[in-house]
């Protein structure tokens, strides 16, 4: 499967690298192909036009914009699954991760989505994945059941996303099988009948 995963942590000190390269690595792990989208690389203003509305505009303020989000725009079309990897800022998701989803819509249809969220604190972010649940379901990649929380994520992952606790290595199974299940069931539903092509002429 081919699986783009969000990550929305700007912050220059961010903790949010060290998750997402433990998704890739357990992603990798399973043999799919992960695909890392990081908002802090892309530096992305904040929203002005969807990708909808700049992919045919010409106007060539918008050609280092257009240039940035072509990729996405393949990889989101090509993607089986979504997993966002979020950190909780107020009990809500960063925004700089919200700002990074609203460039696109259409493009994140039929496919499922799986939330890893973590914190500093003993709650691993699961208020902000509460709130991005309702978020990822009205933009067309609704969410798995189970979360993937990873609370005190300072000692629970190295820098390069190595787990540094028992409990942190022993976090697998169940969240990555559910994923699992959910990308192969829609992906064999999109075979079948994929809302997203034109039917077929006669
Ligand atoms: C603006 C802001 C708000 C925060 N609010 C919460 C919060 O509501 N709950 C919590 O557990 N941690 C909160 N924290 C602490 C974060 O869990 C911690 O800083 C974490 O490392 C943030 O992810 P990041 O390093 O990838 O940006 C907050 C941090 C920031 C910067």
């Amino acid at each position: 499967m081919i699986v783009a995963v969000l990550q929305g942590s700007v912050r220059r000190d961010r903790m949010g690298d060290r998750a997402a390269k433990w998704v890739v690595s357990q992603l990798e792990k399973r043999g799919h192909e992960a695909v890392l989208v990081d908002a802090a690389a892309l530096e992305l203003p904040l929203l002005d036009r969807m990708w909808k509305e700049l992919k045919d505009d010409s106007d060539p303020q918008f050609a280092g914009l257009r240039e940035k989000l072509q990729p996405l725009a393949s990889l989101y079309e090509r993607a089986d699954g979504f997993v966002v990897v979020s950190a909780e800022y107020n009990h809500s998701a960063p925004p700089a991760l919200t700002n990074l989803i609203d460039y696109f819509l259409e493009e994140y249809f039929y496919r499922p989505s799986a939330i890893v969220c973590y914190s500093a604190g003993p709650y691993g972010g699961v208020r902000a994945a509460m709130q991005l649940r309702a978020l990822l379901t009205e933009v067309g990649m609704p969410t798995i059941p189970s979360l993937q929380p990873i609370p005190l994520i300072g000692q629970a992952l190295s820098a390069d996303g190595t787990p540094l606790t028992q409990s942190m290595a022993e976090k697998t199974g169940k969240f990555f099988d559910e994923f699992d299940w959910y990308m192969s069931a829609l992906k064999d539903a999109r075979a079948r009948n994929d809302p997203r092509r034109a039917p077929a002429a006669g």
